[in-house]
């Protein structure tokens, strides 16, 4: 699968652009952010207090020898001590719970996306990254939310205070001390615009690697059986090196950022001390003055040695903002509540009877290759009312593909397909699929009990449809499982073969008693003797119904009324087997295997 082209590179992007867009999800938190801001200020301002308070103990009793004056200093550094260490909880505990309404908020969101997509949108994307954006994404944010953004806000007005302390209290040392600001600032936003790149490049490689374990869990079986779970460790070894190098590089970028934002500091203060202590020695300012400055200074170094990780916490909690809003912006031109035809949701009139019509229908995928011609090159068909037509052609030649375009996974290119006289575009998705019922090829069925992998097809249906359903499917040996229709099935529940899966499938497409019946070779995967009980029973189904089923088999075709032969994407002929069989060389060849002198 290719993966979707990545905005991070793009030269518009901006860190704080990004970060805004998660405003909507944070807005309904906002006053506990707000309380939370202002309590790890209030506890950062307390811990600022503490070096006044130090000047005025060196500077009073202990330069005095007045140890009685030291009470109500030594209670207030308490006090204040005690109002930092609070006010820090409070923070922590304001925010835990109603952050965690917001990444399940925006994890819902994601979802319903994912759910509303077109299919083509998951065509193309690798269902890996769609896994690591809906976790390993939103924790980043959450966490996020939690801490950079207040400390980010809280820090930066610590330090402006913190220097204005500074100032006041000895101007030259705090020049001295300031200093590297300039430099830092400039490091920063270098840092920045490269971190960020790096950042992207791991969560990209995150969910390609999501990918790698998702596919080999799924087919664990074909890869044990084709010996090929080394091949694929391999693999995956390499795209973990290759995160665990961005990882390294991430990591680098910090440490060398972080070596001058704890280094130069430390210099400059080396330097005010020593010019602090010759200012003292020649009584132009007091050695509490300089205690004060000196811790003052110090209680700043944790707001400028945060901002390296602060910063580089921000970087990645964008991009992975990005990311998620990537598949939030994915259009849903095509999607499942878009109406395209303009008119009211025009039922196919009740009056009409004229069963499905595919007018010179064309159709690619997406990402086919540009110089392959189209898949369906004007398909021209009609199905009559209450008929089943059977749909021929070898494989790859495009049969479920025009399948697929009946409920609207895909739209055509050109022509259209009308039910009813009604063209498919004119109808809501909702009714479209009311109407229309699909057995896919590959039977899927989900971690829930039989009724409801069923039900799916008609949730408001009661149990003896249900069971007239599984009648049909001959999907009597539900009733021998251990819960019967309440068995848990799909990947957490009992496994089932091949044909059961297949009869359920078969069962969820026929409960609704649907106008129009769509079915993928349904049969494929059932033993001779099933297949001709399925039949029986298919037979009455599809005569209450207006059907287009794929076959291979001769029997599967002989459910039909007539035949359709797809062929280089076009209908080739149309007739009963029998007409077919005596016209058609093709068909001759297609039904028996046998080859045909062209
Ligand atoms: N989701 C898809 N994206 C791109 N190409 C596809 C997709 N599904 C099928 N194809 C291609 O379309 C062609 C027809 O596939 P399909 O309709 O499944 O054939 P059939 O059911 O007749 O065997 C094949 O060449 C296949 O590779
Ligand atoms: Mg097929």
């Amino acid at each position: 699968m290719t993966e979707p082209p990545t905005p991070a590179h793009s030269p518009k992007r901006s860190t704080v652009r990004s970060l805004l867009r998660i405003w909507p999800y944070a807005r309904p938190i906002r006053w506990y952010l707000a309380g939370s801001t202002a309590s790890a200020m209030v506890a950062s301002l307390a811990g600022l207090l503490i070096p006044l308070v130090l000047k005025q103990i060196v500077d009073g009793p202990v330069s005095k020898h007045d140890s009685s004056g030291l009470w109500w200093p030594a209670a207030l550094l308490l006090v204040l001590g005690l109002a930092e260490a609070l006010f820090f909880g409070l923070r922590r505990w304001m925010l835990a719970r109603p952050l965690s309404g917001v990444e399940r908020t925006m994890r819902a969101d994601l979802y319903a996306r994912l759910q509303r997509l077109p299919v083509t949108f998951h065509d193309r994307w690798a269902s890996g990254q769609l896994l690591s954006r809906a976790t390993s994404d939103m924790f980043t944010i959450r966490l996020f939310l939690a801490f950079p953004l207040v400390f980010l806000i809280v820090n930066s007005m610590v330090f402006l205070v913190g220097i204005a302390i500074m100032f006041a209290l000895d101007w030259q040392l705090a020049v001295i001390a300031v200093l590297p600001a300039a430099p830092l600032i400039m490091l920063c936003s270098y840092f920045e615009r490269r971190y960020s790149a790096a950042a992207r490049l791991a969560q990209d490689q995150n969910g390609d690697l999501a990918t790698i374990v998702e596919e080999s869990v799924l087919g664990i079986r074909i890869l044990k059986a084709f010996g090929r779970h080394r091949t694929m460790a391999q693999r995956f070894r390499a795209q973990a090196r290759e995160l665990r190098g961005t990882e390294l590089n991430k990591a680098r970028l910090l440490a060398n950022l972080w070596a001058v934002i704890v280094g130069l500091p430390e210099l400059a203060l080396g330097t005010a001390l020593a010019v602090g202590v010759v200012q003292v020695a020649h009584d132009t300012t007091t050695a509490g003055t300089l205690v004060a400055f000196l811790s003052t200074a110090l209680a700043l170094r944790w707001p400028v040695e945060s901002l390296g990780w602060l910063l580089a916490y921000s970087n990645e909690a964008a991009t992975a903002t990005d990311r998620f809003f990537e598949v939030l912006d994915a259009p849903l031109a095509d999607a499942d509540d878009v109406v395209t035809a303009t008119g009211p949701d025009s039922r196919p009139d009740s009056d009409i009877r004229d069963g499905i019509r595919f007018e010179g229908v064309r159709f690619r995928y997406p990402d086919a290759p540009a110089d392959t011609p189209d898949l369906l090159q004007g398909v021209d068909l009609h199905i009559r009312h209450g008929e089943t037509m059977a749909l021929v052609g070898t494989t790859g030649s495009g049969k479920t593909s025009m399948t697929a375009l009946l409920p609207r996974l895909y739209d055509p290119s050109a022509g259209r397909i009308t039910l009813d006289g009604a063209d498919i575009t004119a109808l809501s998705r909702g009714r479209l699929r009311e109407l229309v019922s699909v057995a896919f090829e590959e039977p899927t069925l989900f971690s829930a009990s039989v009724r409801e992998n069923v039900l799916m097809g008609a949730p408001d249906a009661d149990d003896a449809a249900l069971q007239r359903a599984l009648d049909v499917a001959q999907a009597q040996f539900v009733r021998a499982l251990p819960q019967g229709v309440d068995t848990q099935v799909g990947e957490q529940g009992l496994s089932l073969s091949g044909g059961q899966r297949q009869r359920l499938a078969l069962a969820r497409a026929v409960v609704g008693a649907p106008d129009f019946l769509v079915l993928d070779d349904p049969l494929s995967a059932l033993d001779v003797h099933t297949e001709a009980l399925v039949e029986q029973a298919l037979r009455r189904v599809l005569a209450g119904t207006t059907a287009l089923v794929v076959a291979h088999r001769p029997s599967t075709v002989l459910l039909a009324d007539r035949v359709a032969m797809l062929v280089d994407g076009r209908i080739a002929a149309v007739g009963t087997h029998h007409e077919l069989l005596e016209t058609s060389p093709a068909y001759r060849e297609l039904m028996s295997g046998e080859r045909v002198p062209a």
